[in-house]
């Protein structure tokens, strides 16, 4: 056997919607192909024409009906927090000081790592989620365990372990040499191995000393081209605290602009309570406003405002941020976010949506070329989704008319039972249900 076609109802975004009603800025064939080899896709048409274009013995896959789409990207996830979501705190300052800083204690354990880890690209798969940007817990051995169990199931992720040297529990810190030294000899091991990406991790400013913040420049530097990601300006209470312990610079995204810790491939997780000069900081450096809505909502953090984001030129991705956020599911958190934007008196329509969770995501890790659509030469990461899964969604799609309304329905009603498979560079990687 040689390739494989997966045949379905194609749809991957070429361009970002402006609106409603672009439908130029995606390509849709209603019974088409996709077709894979050696991991990746080499050619994308009419089912009718996908004979011509695969190898002799391909092996077809009969999605007929169903959609098919890239697979779905998170742009911030805490790996470590798989047993603190849905834990019960006032704010954001109480839920870390209560519950994750007690839970991240355990991956210190190698074993215990090694078992989340696991536990954790089950439900990504499940959820269609392909590729994640992810925090693991200030322990070497909790990122360790995340690349080995990611290079084991060849998914392209992104990961680092968290630096932190202060205003937590003794046994979460680091020291500057040694959060520098184990980011180092991780990105060293792990960065650009296969489909591995490494993340230069300070948790956030409230974690880490000047002397740290210092290092973390250092480290930018000296791989210009790794990604960084922590928090900013996601609550008050933590927005005040940040003043406190740095009350020379301008701002919260100051601090981290400060230490030369924004660029194009720097996200930002949270971005809601943020001063003019702030989007002015992250557009000029092309830095990334992660959008996390179950987690903001949950938390009771705040607000996104997306349009301030979009006027201002500031780049966006779209997150779930478990533990602080709800759901694994992109579907679930674009219905969150949805629902954050009509408060705000803002529209997301569901062809943005989509783009958001696809194309829009590969974007904003600056991994276009790679995820994000089913272009020919892309990874075969794909999910293939169906809308008439759920029984209240197969009746409700019998007064569907558009992909809109459909693409719709998907993202308010659905979750991980619309989720036909996902592959993984075009191996199937979902598992029945037990
Ligand atoms: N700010 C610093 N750490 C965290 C975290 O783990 N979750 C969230 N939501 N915000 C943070
Ligand atoms: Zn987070």
């Amino acid at each position: 056997m040689s390739g494989t076609i997966l045949r379905g109802r194609v749809l991957t975004f070429v361009a970002e919607p402006q609106g409603a009603e672009d439908h130029d800025a995606y390509r849709y064939i209603e019974d088409g192909a996709v077709v894979i080899d050696g991991g990746k896709i080499i050619a994308v048409g009419e089912w009718s024409e996908a004979l011509k274009l695969a190898a002799p013995k391909a092996e077809v896959i009969d999605h007929k009906g169903k959609l098919i789409l890239p697979g779905f990207i998170d742009t911030h996830i805490h790996y470590p927090q798989m047993q603190v979501v849905g834990s019960y705190a006032k704010d954001l300052l109480e839920w870390l000081n209560t519950y994750t800083f007690i839970e991240e204690q355990r991956f210190g354990d190698e074993a215990h790592a090694a078992r989340i880890a696991s536990l954790f690209f089950d439900e990504l798969v499940r959820y269609g989620t392909t590729t994640a940007a992810a925090y693991c817990t200030v322990h070497p051995q909790s990122a360790e365990a995340f690349f080995a169990e990611a290079e084991k199931r060849n998914m392209r992720m992104i990961a680092g372990k968290v630096m932190m040297d202060r205003n937590a529990p003794e046994a979460l810190c680091d020291t500057p040499q040694r959060g520098y030294d184990d980011t180092k000899r991780l990105m060293e091991k792990w960065d650009g191995r296969g489909r591995l990406h490494y993340a230069i991790t300070p948790r956030f400013a409230l974690t880490s000393t000047h002397e740290q913040m210092e290092m973390c420049q250092d480290l930018a530097r000296e791989f210009p081209d790794a990604y960084i990601q922590t928090h900013v300006n996601e609550s008050l209470g933590e927005i005040a605290f940040a003043k406190e312990l740095y009350p020379n610079l301008p701002d919260y995204v100051g601090i981290y602009e400060h230490y030369g810790l924004l660029g194009p491939k720097t996200l930002l997780g949270h971005c809601i309570h943020m001063t003019d000069r702030e989007i002015e900081a992250m557009s000029e450096t092309g830095a990334v406003a992660v959008f996390c809505p179950t987690s903001n909502l949950f938390i009771g953090s705040g607000l996104f405002d997306r349009q301030r984001m979009i006027e201002g030129n500031v780049r966006i991705g779209v997150a779930t941020d478990i533990g602080g956020g709800t759901s694994y599911s992109m579907l679930r958190t674009l219905d969150e976010g949805y629902k954050v934007l009509q408060l705000k008196g803002q529209r997301l329509s569901p062809i943005e949506s989509f783009y958001m969770m696809t194309l829009g995501n590969a974007r904003a890790l600056c991994l276009e070329h790679k995820i994000g659509s089913l272009e020919v030469g892309a990874d075969a990461d794909i999910v293939v989704l169906d809308a008439k899964a759920v029984p209240h969604m197969a009746l409700k799609m019998e007064q569907v008319e558009t992909l809109s309304e459909e693409l719709f329905l998907l993202q308010t009603c659905g979750d991980d039972r619309v989720v036909v498979q996902t592959y993984i560079a075009g191996a199937a990687a979902k598992m029945k249900a037990a």
